[in-house]
C-alpha cells in the first residue's frame, strides 16, 4: 500500500508542485497587492455611482404642501441630501376656498374648531420601509401658528421609534419653534430636532445651510461597516450639492435599501 502511494506522488509530483507554486504565487501577488494599496478591488463606474447612494439612502423627506409652496423645498433637500422623497396627499383634496382660513365657514376653520374633524385621512401614511429609516425629515406648512395638521395620521400611525426627526416649515410670517414643541409631544419615540423656516423664495443655497447640518449628522450613524469596499472608494465627501433638480427624486416610491 506505501509502495503504491509513494509510486503515485513521484508519478504526479511535478504537476502538482506546479499547481501549489501557482497559486501560492497568485495569493502571494494579491497580499502584497492589498497592502499597498490598502483597497481590494476597485468597484466599476457603475458601482461608484450606486455608491454615492448608499451613505444617505436610510433618509426621508416627508412632506404635505396645501398650495404648492412647501413641495419645491422638500424636492430640493431630498436631492441635496439624495434621500427619497414621500408626499403626504388628503384624500379630500383642498380647494382654496376649503383653505380660506378668513371664511369662518371654510373647511379650515371648521376643522381648526372641531377636533375630530381635523382627522384627516392620508392617500397613503405609510411609505415602503419606514422602519429601515434611521432620518425624516418633515415638511409642511404652519397653519394657525403650528404644523398643519393633516400631516397627523402619519406621525400617528407610524414608529419612530430611535429615528431623527428634521422639522421644516414654510408659513407667511409665523416661526417654527411652536410646531416643533407640537411635533415632539407627538413623537414621544424619536427624537426631533430643532427646526427650519423657510421663506416661500428660499434659495437652494439658504436650503443647503440648514441640510449641510443634518448631512454632518447622517455620515457617522450611515456609514457602512470599514471594511465596506465601495464606500472606502467612493471619496464620499461631497456637501449637499446647491443646485435644485429640475425633477423630484422620486414620489412616493422609496427605492430598495441598500
Ligand atoms: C389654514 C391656513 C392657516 C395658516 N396659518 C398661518 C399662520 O398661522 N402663520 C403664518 O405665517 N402663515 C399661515 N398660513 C400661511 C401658510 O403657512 C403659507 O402660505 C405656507 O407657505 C403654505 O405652504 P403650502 O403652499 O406648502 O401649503 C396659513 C395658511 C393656511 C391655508
Amino acid at each position: 500500500m506505501l509502495d503504491k502511494i509513494r509510486t503515485l506522488l513521484l508519478q504526479y509530483r511535478t504537476p502538482l508542485a506546479l499547481s501549489v507554486g501557482s497559486l501560492a504565487v497568485v495569493a502571494l501577488a494579491f497580499v502584497l497587492w492589498r497592502h499597498f494599496t490598502g483597497r481590494t478591488p476597485s468597484p466599476q463606474p457603475s458601482d461608484a455611482a450606486d455608491t454615492l447612494a448608499v451613505a444617505p439612502s436610510r433618509t426621508l423627506v416627508v412632506y404635505f404642501s396645501a398650495t404648492g409652496t412647501t413641495r419645491p423645498i422638500a424636492q430640493t433637500i431630498a436631492t441635496q441630501l439624495q434621500a427619497d422623497l414621500f408626499e403626504l396627499v388628503p384624500q379630500q383634496h383642498y380647494s382654496s376656498d376649503d383653505l380660506n382660513w378668513r371664511d369662518p365657514h371654510s373647511r379650515v376653520s371648521w376643522e381648526r374648531d372641531n377636533s375630530t374633524h381635523r382627522r384627516i385621512a392620508l392617500q397613503n401614511a405609510h411609505p415602503d420601509h419606514f422602519d429601515q429609516y434611521q432620518t425624516i425629515v418633515i415638511g409642511y406648512p404652519i397653519w394657525y401658528g403650528t404644523y398643519s395638521w393633516v400631516i397627523d395620521e402619519f406621525l400617528r400611525t407610524n414608529d419612530f421609534t430611535g429615528k431623527l426627526i428634521y422639522p421644516f416649515a414654510t408659513s407667511g410670517s409665523s416661526g417654527i419653534d411652536d410646531s416643533v414643541t407640537d411635533l415632539r409631544a407627538v413623537l414621544s419615540s424619536g427624537q426631533v430636532q430643532a427646526g427650519r423656516r423657510f421663506a416661500s423664495d428660499a434659495s437652494s443655497q439658504d436650503i443647503a445651510a440648514w441640510t449641510a447640518r443634518i448631512y454632518t449628522a447622517l455620515r457617522p450613524a450611515q456609514l457602512p461597516e470599514p471594511d465596506d469596499v465601495r464606500v472606502l472608494d467612493s471619496n464620499y465627501i461631497a456637501p449637499p450639492v446647491a443646485t435644485p433638480s429640475p425633477t423630484p427624486a422620486a414620489t412616493n416610491s422609496a427605492r430598495p435599501l441598500l
